[in-house]
Order: structure tokens, then C-alpha cells, then sequence
């Protein structure tokens, strides 16, 4: 309220007899009593301090003007000893209630240290994020480098330069999502999503001579529909070795030796004719089955052997192709082979996974059992 800061609301005085003066002193007492009764917050009280102590519009200072300026000078004694305990209950009343909100600001923020702690919870590697790892690792301590190359890849490094010539019938069981309005470009500048990660293959040789040695896990797209097997985003973990004298010998034993590593020494495998058109020969590998050791068991469809991966010797076409930019890479001279892998299926064997669909699920309930 204003005007209770202004000096006119101060009553003027009847006269300057003590009985006169303590009069009008215990109706200013009383209302400062009335005003400290509901000090509950530190505003309150500081709205409080203001009203009767401001230096400019505070009420104490309003009484001094009215009362004691104008006093006549045997007065002044009198109206000050009673202003000046008037001054000290207003001091009394503000620390009567600034120990009382500070108080019941303590009841508020009070902390029960009986209550459990709140833990820092770790992140945890995501299950393909693990066997990415885990692979990576197994052929890094073989010598290998890591590549990485785009998602998103023009038609000549995913089809053309790994011998899928357009038309080829080759490119129907890898049918993917294609970028749209791309029909003024040439075939081989137009841009899809990879279907596997062989194009870094080539991006790889076309930036460095040989020898290579190089694995490159990514992401690859497929038109797939989604089932408990098949999603149409999955991953790869890609190989390539290329160098003088490198042969299908050098092939088996690299895989071989990686297959133990990951799924256990006693793992074996076995290799059948198969078809790509960037390797010549091609094979695909099994394993035998970790689960039953090869007895037969629902995992392995009682069959004993998994089959995990496509591989082969690098077709000379290929090395034709990296030639335009890397003509180190002549076929009579040198040799390679290259091998691709499915991560999700092999995470999903790893770790009992009946659904590839959690692996994309984001749900909390499914990731938090590999923390
Ligand atoms: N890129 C092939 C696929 O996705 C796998 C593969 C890679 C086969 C390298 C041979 C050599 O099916």
C-alpha cells in the first residue's frame, strides 16, 4: 500500500506531554506488531524491512520528518529515546522473522541423507557396436587397417566397378533405395544407398597403391522386408587383402583363423563354390555350429555348419577398374582376395538374439542387458 509509506499517513501529534507522545508511539508500535504477524517468506520479510526501515520511503523516516524535525527543542529528547525504541522493536520483529523463514527455507531443502544415492549410470555398447568392435579387433591384430566409406554411393562404386555392368541380373538380388529425379545423369553417377560396403573396396585401392589390407564395417541397405531375420538396414564388416603372391590359401587361413577367434578354437570351416561378380573363385564359408559343436542342434537347423560369409579372389576385372586412377594394381603382378560378413547375424548368434529387429528397437529394457 502506498500510501502507508508516505509521510502523510503519519497522524499528526496532539502535543508534546509524555502521556501525548507515548500515546501516539504505542499506535505506531501496534502497527508494526500488526504488519510482523505473517512474515513466512524471506520476500515478506524483506518487503517488511523496506516499508519501515527505506531510507527514503520507509515509514521510520516518514516519523522522524513528521514528529521530530519540526519538535520543538524541549521535545526532541523526549520523541527520540521513544523513536529510537520504536527503531529497535522493528529491529527485534525483522530478526524474529528472518530466522523464521530461514528456518522453514531449511525444513524445505532439508536433504535426507538416509535416501539412496543417485548414481551415475555408464553408458554400455550397443550389441553391434560390440561385435563391430570384437571383429575389428581380431584383424587389426593380423595386421589390418579400418576403412570407412558413404552410405549414400553412386551406381558405378556399388555396382558398375565391381563387375555388375548395368543390366547385369546380378544387381535384381541387391535391389535397393535409389535417390530420385536422377535421370539427366549418367547410370554411374547416380546415387543410391550402398548394398554393401564392397564399394570401399575401390574407393580404398583408388586411393593407395598396394599392399592393402583393410576391413571396413558399416551400414548397407536393402530392399528387404523386415522379418525376425532380414532388416532392410543391416551391417557389414568388409575385407580386403591385396598384394604380390596373395592366393586362396592365404584366404582360407585368414578367415579360418578369425572364425576361431571370435566363436572359439574348436570352431571349423568349410568353404563351397558361390558366385560374385567382383571375386573369381567365390565361396561361402560355414562354420561348424558353436552351439552343439557340430552334433546338430535347432541353432544350426540340425545341420551341424552356419553359413556366415561370401568371399572369393579379387576378379582381375575389378583391378581393371581401380586401374584408371591406380595402375599399380595390374593383375599379372598382383593378387587379392576379399571377404564380406553379415555383423547382425553374428551379434545375434554371439548373444542368443532371436529378433533383429531389437537390435534397431532402441528399447532401453533389451539394451541394458549388455551394460
Ligand atoms: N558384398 C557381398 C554381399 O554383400 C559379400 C562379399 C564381399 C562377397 C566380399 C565376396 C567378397 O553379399
Amino acid at each position: 500500500m502506498s500510501e502507508t509509506l508516505s509521510g502523510e499517513s503519519i497522524p499528526q501529534l496532539s502535543g508534546y506531554s509524555e502521556a501525548e507522545l507515548d500515546q501516539a508511539f504505542a499506535a505506531i508500535s501496534s502497527e508494526v506488531a500488526a504488519s510482523a504477524a505473517a512474515l513466512a517468506t524471506p520476500e515478506s520479510v524483506e518487503a517488511f524491512r523496506l516499508q519501515w526501515l527505506g531510507r527514503k520511503q520507509g515509514r521510520l523516516k516518514a516519523i522522524s520528518d513528521a514528529w521530530l524535525k519540526s519538535a520543538p527543542v524541549e521535545a526532541k529528547k523526549l520523541i527520540g529515546q521513544r523513536f529510537n525504541v520504536l527503531k529497535a522493536e522493528i529491529e527485534q520483529q525483522l530478526e524474529n522473522a528472518g530466522n523464521a523463514s530461514a528456518s522453514s527455507a531449511l525444513e524445505i531443502d532439508v536433504i535426507d541423507i538416509s535416501l539412496p544415492g543417485t548414481g551415475a549410470k555408464p553408458g554400455a555398447e550397443h550389441p553391434l557396436v560390440k561385435t563391430l568392435n570384437e571383429l575389428v579387433a581380431i584383424f587389426a591384430r593380423m595386421g589390418y587397417s579400418v576403412g570407412v566409406g558413404p552410405e549414400v554411393e553412386t551406381d558405378f562404386y556399388n555396382f558398375e566397378s565391381l563387375n555388375f555392368p548395368p543390366g547385369h541380373p546380378a544387381r535384381d538380388t541387391q535391389d535397393t533405395l535409389v535417390v530420385a529425379a536422377q535421370e539427366q545423369k549418367p547410370l554411374r553417377e547416380r546415387l543410391l544407398m550402398r548394398t554393401h560396403t564392397s564399394p570401399v573396396q575401390i574407393r580404398t585401392m583408388e586411393q593407395q597403391p598396394p599392399p592393402v589390407r583393410i576391413v571396413i564395417p558399416g551400414k548397407v541397405h536393402r530392399n528387404d522386408a523386415a522379418d525376425a531375420t532380414h532388416s532392410p538396414i543391416f551391417h557389414q564388416i568388409e575385407g580386403l587383402c591385396v598384394d604380390t603372391n596373395i592366393t586362396f590359401s592365404d584366404l582360407k587361413g585368414t578367415l579360418d583363423h578369425a572364425m576361431k577367434e571370435l566363436f572359439g578354437s574348436s570352431v571349423k570351416t568349410r568353404f563351397f563354390p558361390s558366385f560374385f561378380p567382383f571375386t573369381e573363385p567365390s565361396a561361402d564359408v560355414q562354420i561348424s555350429c558353436p552351439f552343439c559343436g557340430g552334433k546338430g542342434c535347432r541353432k544350426c537347423k540340425h545341420s551341424g555348419w552356419i553359413e556366415l560369409l561370401g568371399c572369393g579372389m579379387v576378379d582381375p576385372a575389378v583391378f581393371g577398374f581401380v586401374q584408371e586412377k591406380q595402375p599399380a594394381y595390374d593383375p599379372k603382378k598382383i593378387s587379392g582376395f576379399a571377404f564380406g560378413m553379415g555383423i547382425d547375424r553374428i551379434a545375434m548368434m554371439k548373444y542368443g538374439i532371436s529378433d533383429i529387429g531389437l537390435l534397431y528397437s532402441g528399447d532401453v529394457r533389451f539394451l541394458e542387458q549388455f551394460a
